[in-house]
């Protein structure tokens, strides 16, 4: 059996949204207290797509804000930025022969990151899910809380690991670890934000990469911005359906329940229960109170921990060599399998 151990990792592109934080990072905190847990700031996965340098060294510092921010404790978990511990790139490269160009072309991220160029997209951005096999599996974790986009991702990381375990079945047997090297990490999505749409077309995902801002709530804005967002997000004219079947082909009004139910920590039927017959007008105007009070503490906070920067930067590196001592000792292991 492996050690229950979490890991997962936000990229550090700017915009941090409310799909993050109600796909990925409110639920990074609630998993503090059953497992053992390590956040990652992703840059590597960053550069798949051109940054400017300054500014990436400013979202690295946010992103960590925010972790904290939101709830996730750098004592008691490991938060540390992933160009830190070089291991992640190393054990990429040995994924990179393991996995197949075949698998990697099934990749819908990839197709829709690149966009109609393809030939002109890095190699990186094709490799991307080799190099998140590497980051969850440096630590062999055993569970991985996302959103849904990253499904398929971590499908890649259980073939991943699968076929080393078996390509090398002999090597890791003589080393002592018995039949299988990494475990097949289960994914942890679900739950009623595992998918957050845009507040201004219920058929897209809400996205850092959105050129319209109304579309997304950033964990950066104010009070008064995510008033006029939600006022502005785009319904059907209909009233709140009492039961959750009656959200069906009705994206848009599925979205803000969604929305609402993840912030209040309750079920989409609990909360029809209650605004079911409401008009949007008012379901709108109880989802502001909501998202203000539940987002307005954590803004503020991300706001004092980024104006200090040291305080951050300590953090991080006390997490990188936190995790640098799991990683050596994966890669160590790896080494000898492979026959370095
Ligand atoms: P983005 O997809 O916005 O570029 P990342 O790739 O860094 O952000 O994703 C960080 C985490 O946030 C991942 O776990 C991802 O699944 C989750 N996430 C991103 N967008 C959404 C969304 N719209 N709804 C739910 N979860 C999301
Ligand atoms: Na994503």
């Amino acid at each position: 059996g492996f050690k229950e151990r979490v890991f997962s990792g936000v990229q550090p592109t700017g915009n941090l949204h409310l799909g993050n934080y109600l796909g990925a990072i409110k639920r990074f905190v609630a998993l503090q207290d059953g497992y053992d847990c390590i956040y990652c700031v992703v840059d590597l996965h960053a550069i798949t797509v051109p940054q400017n340098p300054d500014e990436l060294r400013g979202q690295i510092r946010e992103v960590t804000a925010a972790f904290i921010a939101a709830g996730i404790d750098p004592a008691r978990n490991i938060v540390f930025n992933q160009s830190q511990v070089h291991e992640h790139a190393e054990l990429a490269w040995i994924f990179n022969c393991v996995a197949r160009m075949g698998w990697l072309n099934r990749m819908t991220q990839f197709k829709e990151k690149a966009g109609k160029d393809r030939e002109a997209a890095s190699v990186g951005l094709f490799a991307y899910p080799t190099l998140m096999a590497a980051d969850i599996l440096a630590y062999r974790a055993t569970h991985v809380p996302v959103g849904e986009d990253q499904k398929q991702h971590l499908e890649l990381t259980r073939d991943i690991a699968q076929k080393f375990n078996n390509d090398w079945s002999a090597a890791i047997a003589a080393n002592g670890f018995g039949e299988a090297f990494f475990p097949l990490t289960e994914p942890l999505i679900g739950g009623p934000a595992a998918r957050v749409m845009s507040l201004r077309d219920g058929t897209k995902k809400m996205s850092k990469s959105d050129p319209s801002d109304n579309s997304r709530i950033n964990l950066t804005d104010d009070a008064e911005a995510i008033a006029q967002k939600i006022r502005k997000a785009k319904t059907d004219p209909e009233p709140l359906p009492s039961e959750e079947r009656g959200l069906e082909a009705r994206p848009e009004a599925d979205n803000l329940v969604g929305i609402y139910a993840a912030l209040a920590d309750r079920t989409k039927a609990e909360v029809l229960a209650d605004h079911g017959g409401a008009q949007f007008s008012a379901f709108k105007a109880a989802l502001i109170d909501l998202a203000v009070d539940k987002l307005s503490p954590i803004t503020a906070e991300m706001k004092r921990l980024t104006g200090d920067p040291a305080y951050i930067d300590g953090v991080l590196a006390e997490g990188a060599e936190r995790a640098g001592a799991i990683a050596r000792e994966t890669l160590d292991a790896v080494k000898d399998i492979v026959g370095f």
